[in-house]
């Protein structure tokens, strides 16, 4: 798995229809890093744009468990990638020292996987700021 890289990633679906379904996420199996805390993000206007920032060194999994998110990610090389969100056994791995915006539909929640503590010094808010950082 190339951690620069943005990609889904497809969490076991356990159950069936009649039943419905489990999906896991552990650390070191299908999260590619240390779990260090769980958030969610709810009740986002359609008309907001959220994100808009970049981050030094947390990486991420986000999940769509409700709804539908679009999301898009510039890596720090330059390159974009859009995905849509709309099953929760989906996640997009975000790489750290990436771009992100999102978009929510009104019964959209959106759970974070993170890699490390809230820290507002790891924010690149500025997206100039983030085109000319030399990151290596
Ligand atoms: P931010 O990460 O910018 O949210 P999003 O990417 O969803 O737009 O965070 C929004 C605000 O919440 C910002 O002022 C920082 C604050 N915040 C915390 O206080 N604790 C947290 O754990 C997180 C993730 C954000």
């Amino acid at each position: 798995m190339n951690k620069k890289i943005p990609h889904k990633i497809n969490f076991p679906k356990i159950g069936d229809s009649s039943t419905g379904y489990i999906s896991v996420a552990e650390a070191s199996k299908n999260v590619p890093f240390d779990v260090k805390r769980v958030y969610w993000t709810y009740f986002t206007p359609e008309s907001i744009e959220r994100g808009g920032h970049a981050h030094i060194n947390l990486e991420q999994i986000l999940v769509a468990v409700s709804g539908t998110i679009k999301l898009k990610i510039e890596t720090s090389e330059g390159e974009i990638f859009d995905f849509t969100l709309d099953s929760p056994d989906i996640g997009v791995f975000v790489p750290k020292k990436s771009w992100r915006t999102m978009k929510y539909s009104h019964n959209a929640v959106q759970m974070c996987i993170a890699s490390i503590e809230y820290d507002e010094k790891d924010y690149i808010r500025y997206y100039k700021e983030f085109k000319n950082e030399k990151f290596n």
